[in-house]
This record gives structure tokens, sequence and C-alpha cells, in this order.
């Protein structure tokens, strides 16, 4: 395991490769994991076109998994309760796993600007109940826009509420600080996930309102400098 590199599985989709994008202009070590090893590969090529020098790799979920001690979730909600099990033999003790998904309605059919419950209480606890022992879960990136991730000449203006234990906490609120206009929030326990996923469907409703196909951030104001 490289203790740099970053792994996103489902880094294929749109979201997963914003943050590959980003975190590779860092320099850090990324590892774009995918179900079909040539689309991870694919993946990973188009992060070196546009970040020459990246550090990048594209490998299988299963194998990408144990690559790195942070894996970001990318993968739509309705399909994160399977990925995570699809991976569990790969998880090791001390791992950290992102939950970045939201329980958008339009998972059963409804629509994308209101969630669905879930009886964990949020996507991220789901996945709590869903990995081996000794591996920690973080809620982040909810209300990331993929489309500003993307645009790497620009900011991307947006905070990250970041919940979980206080030690994986501050270990994924350090990835927002390689990406530049991106601000990390102490979120608290994991439990407050519910709150920040359910707020992606209030700006999903926001961009359509709005016509913002680029999608819109939040700030939270009146906070300490640092
Ligand atoms: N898009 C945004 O602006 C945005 C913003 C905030 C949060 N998010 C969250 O970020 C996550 C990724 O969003 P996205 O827009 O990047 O999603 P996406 O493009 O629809 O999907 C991401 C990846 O998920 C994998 N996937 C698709 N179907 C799957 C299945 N049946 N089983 C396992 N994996 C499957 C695919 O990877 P492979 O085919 O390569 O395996 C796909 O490239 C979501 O949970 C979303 O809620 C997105």
């Amino acid at each position: 395991m490289n203790p740099h590199a970053i792994v996103i599985l489902g880094g294929t989709g749109d979201q997963g490769l914003g943050l590959a994008l980003r975190f590779a202009r860092a320099g850090r070590p990324v590892v774009i994991g995918s179900r079909k090893l040539e689309r991870a590969v694919e993946a990973a090529e188009k992060v070196r076109e546009a970040v020459p020098g990246a550090d990048v790799v594209g490998l299988e979920n299963v194998d990408a998994t144990p690559q790195g001690p942070i894996v970001i979730l990318s993968v739509p909600f309705e399909h994160t309760a399977g990925t995570v099990k699809s991976i569990k033999p790969a998880l090791g003790e001390g791992q950290v796993v992102v939950s970045m998904a939201v329980p958008l309605a339009a998972a059963i059919g409804d629509g994308a600007v209101r969630t669905v419950g879930i009886w964990q209480g949020s996507c991220a606890e789901l996945v709590e109940s869903l990995v081996p022992q000794g591996v920690r879960v973080v809620s982040a990136f909810q209300n990331v826009s993929a489309h500003r991730l993307q645009h790497l000449e620009e900011e991307v203006d947006c905070d990250v509420v970041v919940s979980g234990a206080k030690e994986p906490r501050e270990l994924v609120m350090g990835l927002c600080e390689l990406v530049p206009g991106l601000r990390a929030l102490n979120g608290g326990p994991l439990a407050n996930a519910r709150i920040v996923e359910d707020i992606t469907a209030l700006m999903i409703g926001l961009n359509i309102r709005y016509k913002l196909p680029e999608g819109t951030g939040i700030r939270f104001t009146g906070l300490p400098e640092s």
C-alpha cells in the first residue's frame, strides 16, 4: 500500500473522475477503480492527458481497494451496498472509506430533488454497517459539483462538511486542502451525514430552477478563518 495514494472506486464516472483530476493535479498518487479494468485504465489515461506527469493507475475495484489508506466510494447510491459487499474482502484494518453518495429518490424511479429514507439514517451509516470491523467510515464531498471539479482552470468554491470519528475525519479534511476553493468543515459525528446528504437534493433543485448546469455550491459564513 502507498500511504499517499487515494483510491477512488467508480472513478470512471463524473464525480470520481473530477476528484481524481484534482488530487492528481495536487501531486497525490491516485488509483481509479472500476468494475471493468479497461474502463479504469481509460479513466487513468484521461487524467494523465489533463494532468501531465500524473501518478495514476486504473485497476478493478477489488484490486484498487488495498492500494491506499483512503478509499472513496464514487458509485450511485443504489449500487453502494453492492459495491461495498464486493470489495469487503479487500478492505483492511485501519483503512478509511469515504461515503459520498446521496440517496436520491431517483434510485427508486422518483425524482432527484428529494431523498429516500435509509434505515441506518444515511447512506454513510449504511456503508458503516457493511464494512469489516476496524475500517472507519467518513462522509464527505456530497455537496461538491462534478462539473466544477472537472474544470481544473477554476476554483471549486464550496464548503465540504466532513463527518465521522475524529482521526479519520481529519484525514479526509486534509484531502479538501488539495483542491483549490474547497474548505473542509468539521461536521461532527457520522450521523450528521443524513443532513449533508439531504442538502444535495436541495442543491439539485436549485440547479434546475436557476438553470445552473455547472452546479451550485455551499458556503457557511461566520466561521473562523482556519
Ligand atoms: N455528479 C455529481 O455532481 C455529484 C455530486 C455530489 C455527489 N455525487 C455522488 O458521487 C457518486 C458518483 O456520482 P457520479 O455522477 O460520478 O455517478 P455515475 O457517473 O453515474 O457513476 C459512477 C460510477 O459508478 C459505477 N457504477 C455504475 N453502475 C454500477 C453498478 N450497477 N454497480 C457498481 N458500480 C456501478 C460506474 O463505474 P464502472 O462502470 O467503471 O464500474 C460509474 O462510472 C454518487 O454517489 C453521487 O451521488 C455526485
